[in-house]
């Protein structure tokens, strides 16, 4: 992707520029978007990102009517968590470093470093090593010994305020209070970052969210803002650092090493190392591998010391920073650009090895999403053995063009997951085809269909594909589906695991397994109750005649969720008369698809998913086995007309006692109200909770009919 970033100042920019540009920055910042969230992979850097909207931002404030429909701005918060904060200017810039590759390199450094301050061989130069984190670097001011504020590091003249944020960390690794003495005012710089195995588990986190949301996407529930899936930890840090909430900062696993300094009223130290000291006895943690080399020729060996560590270590590094230990030539040398002459960060190679992809395997994921992984001859990355690693999806292998057979070329560059960066052409052998990505699903063997404009393709399976199975049947019993007691997840998966429950049905036969169960650990005698399978039993019994509209919830068909099954069930009345029209519906075109499509909430978009759902005979066969066990009770005739709501505007404010607000208003717009936020003359109802506040006045000035929560529930029929 090529990043329209602009040099024109948007002052200049002309009407069609800017259109231009706006539409340019939408697609650009999508795809940013789609990269990270979706493919794990980002494609530019978070300051590119920031860049990227602020420059959208700063566009549409100069012509608002140029606001597209799809403008970014307008995205999901926390898909830009930088925009927000308040500017913070560091007292000293904070510079970057000039890198070193090889000996050669070091070499050339300390032979400069000789010519500008004229020193001759005899002189000897002392370093301080340092292992370079790839986190996130902040500069931490103190006046008079207290922590004022925090900032990043931003364009290295200005970053952003993150004090709030930096507070949520322990005392252990940011000191709120210096420990005397200590300069009148200091700034302290440090980086943020998070171990291989915090990020990892924060990953597994963070995918396991993602992977609900997902699935209460597809049963049409509301969800939150998207969930990032950071790619490396420093992804992880940033993200986690730059949140404008404070308790999301909080909750993440960051450290902080301090290393240098930036302003300072009243010098602290002679020399580097003993600066390190100074913040040790201040309270700060700082690297203990970091080092003072008696001359510059140990440089090399400690390079080759810590490149012998470095898999080994809890957090990755990507090379060494060697720093000049006295200040006083430090101050001498300055910098040159934006990096000090008197520092370099020796980097390493990159973790890269070439091995042989023996296959692409499919995994099915809960939700359905098929995902390509390679697998390759066991290969060292970086001190790592390496197999697998993923292709995120179709797009990225038709991208990549990665073909069985092929040689490709592996890669660990500060991520601890290994990335398939690209293929040996040269090497790829004769026949090698391109890989056919599957349109079955290799679980179950249902269709797996893309949904135009998805990246995700998924099988069609539901209630038989087995990868699905364990995560479906949860849903199943789940207290807003059937309900049944005692089956949680643990249980279910010990059921399937014996091959007790494959499909919903089996649940119901399960009793035909009783001896059975009661010989399983912790069932019979071990368990803590000893009716344990009794009562499992007994709850899954009761629960033979559900109320249809949670008998289709508990289906788990993509996009109906509650809302839409009480829909179906209230338009179809009876199991036998929905599954008629199901079935009928699968033909396109078909009196019944229309029917479908037109019920008021259900539309064209979800009519589509119930036709393919029913058109898998599968589920089809599945459904008739769950017919055969369960008697799902007839919908009550349902008309919104016959409630003092229907029609009517509603506004529910204050603290309701008996439910929340959201359930109240989501019964009001069942019963056919529209329910709105603010208080006007077209209100019809004011529903008042405790403390209200300034809309029950309102509500009063304008002569609204006022309801108290009682009142309500009376009129609503609750
Ligand atoms: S010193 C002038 N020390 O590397 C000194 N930086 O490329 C500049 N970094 O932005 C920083 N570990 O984020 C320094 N021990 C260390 C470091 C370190 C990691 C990062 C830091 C900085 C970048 C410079």
């Amino acid at each position: 992707m090529t990043a329209p970033l602009r040099t024109l100042p948007v002052e200049t920019l002309t009407e069609a520029q800017a259109a231009e540009e706006l539409a340019a920055l939408a697609q650009a910042i999508a795809e940013a978007d789609l990269a990270y969230h979706q493919q794990d992979a980002p494609v530019i850097t978070d300051a590119e990102y920031d860049a990227l909207r602020r420059r959208n931002a700063a566009i549409e404030a100069r012509f608002p009517a140029l606001k597209r429909a799809d403008s970014p701005s307008d995205a999901a918060p926390g898909a830009a968590p930088a925009a927000g904060f308040a500017k913070a200017r560091h007292g000293t810039p904070m510079l970057s470093l000039d890198n070193a590759f090889a000996p050669e390199d070091f070499a050339e450094f300390t032979r400069s470093i000789r010519r500008f301050l004229r020193l001759d061989e005899a002189e000897v130069l002392r370093f301080v090593a340092e292992p370079k984190i790839d986190g996130l670097s902040v500069n931490l001011t103190y006046e008079n010994g207290i922590f004022v504020r925090g900032a990043t590091r931003g364009d290295g003249t200005e970053g952003e305020d993150i004090t709030r944020n930096l507070e949520t960390f322990s005392e252990a690794i940011l000191p709120r209070r210096l420990a005397a003495p200590f300069p009148a005012q200091i700034e302290i710089r440090g980086e943020v970052f998070m171990t291989k195995a915090d990020f990892l588990a924060f990953r597994e986190e963070q995918a396991r969210l993602a992977e609900e949301r997902e699935q209460r996407r597809a049963r049409g529930e509301k969800v939150g803002p998207e969930i990032r899936i950071p790619a490396n930890p420093r992804n992880a840090a940033a993200g986690s650092l730059r949140q404008l909430d404070p308790e999301i900062t909080r909750s993440r696993p960051l450290r902080l090493f301090a290393y240098a300094q930036g302003e300072s009223s009243t010098p602290v130290a002679e020399t580097h190392w003993d600066y390190l000291a100074r913040l040790r006895g201040w309270g700060f943690a700082v690297n203990p591998l970091s080092r003072l080399l008696a001359d510059e020729h140990d440089a090399a060996a400690f390079q080759a010391e810590m490149g012998g560590q470095r898999a080994g270590l809890a957090y990755d590094i990507d090379g060494i920073v060697y720093k000049l230990d006295r200040l006083d030539w430090q101050g001498r040398l300055g910098f040159v650009g934006r990096a000090p002459r008197w520092a370099i960060a020796w980097k390493f190679p990159a973790e890269q090895a070439t091995t042989r992809l023996l296959d692409i395997q499919i995994q099915v994921g809960r939700t359905g999403a098929l995902t390509p992984r390679a697998v390759m001859e066991p290969v060292n990355v970086g001190g790592v053995m390496v197999q697998h690693a993923t292709l995120h999806n179709e797009d990225e292998v038709a991208r990549k063009d990665v073909r069985i057979g092929d040689t490709v070329i592996l890669q660990r560059a500060g991520d601890v997951i290994p990335q398939i960066v690209g293929v040996v052409a040269e090497k790829r052998p004769e026949g090698a085809l391109p890989f056919a990505f599957p349109t079955t699903c290799p679980a179950c063997g249902s269709h797996a269909v893309r949904p135009e404009g998805e990246v995700v393709r998924r099988c069609t399976g539901g209630l038989v594909c087995p990868a699905q199975t364990v995560e479906r049947l949860k849903h199943f019993v789940s207290r807003n589906a059937l309900d049944i007691e005692g089956l949680g997840e643990e249980n279910i998966l010990r059921l399937h695991e014996e091959g007790l429950v494959k499909s919903p049905a089996d649940i119901f036969r399960l009793h035909r397994h009783a001896e059975r169960m009661r010989g399983w650990e912790g069932w019979g005698k071990g368990a803590k109750s000893s009716k344990k399978v009794e009562n499992l039993l007994a709850a899954i019994e009761a629960r033979r005649g559900p109320p249809l509209e949670r008998f289709i919830f508990a289906l788990g068909i993509r996009r109906i969720g509650e809302q839409n099954a009480k829909l179906l069930a209230r338009h179809y009345h009876s199991l036998a008369a929905w599954r008629e029209k199901m079935l009928a519906a699968t033909t396109i075109g078909s009196e019944a698809r229309e029917e479908l499509g037109s019920i008021q909430g259900i539309g064209p978009a979800i009519a589509t998913e119930l036709a393919e759902f029913f058109a898998e005979a599968h589920n089809r066969a599945a459904l008739e086995d769950l017919a055969g066990e369960v008697a799902p009770q007839d919908a009550e005739d349902f008309s919104a007309s016959d409630s003092p709501f229907a029609g009517k505007v509603v506004v529910f404010t204050g603290t309701l006692e008996k439910t929340s607000r959201d359930e109240a208003e989501a019964v009001a717009e069942r019963l056919g109200a529209k329910v709105t936020k603010s208080v006007s003359k077209k209100t019809d109802f004011v529903v008042v909770g405790a403390d209200a506040g300034s809309k029950a006045k309102k509500a009063a000035e304008l002569g609204l009919r006022v309801l108290s929560e009682g009142e309500w529930r009376e009129m609503a029929g609750l």
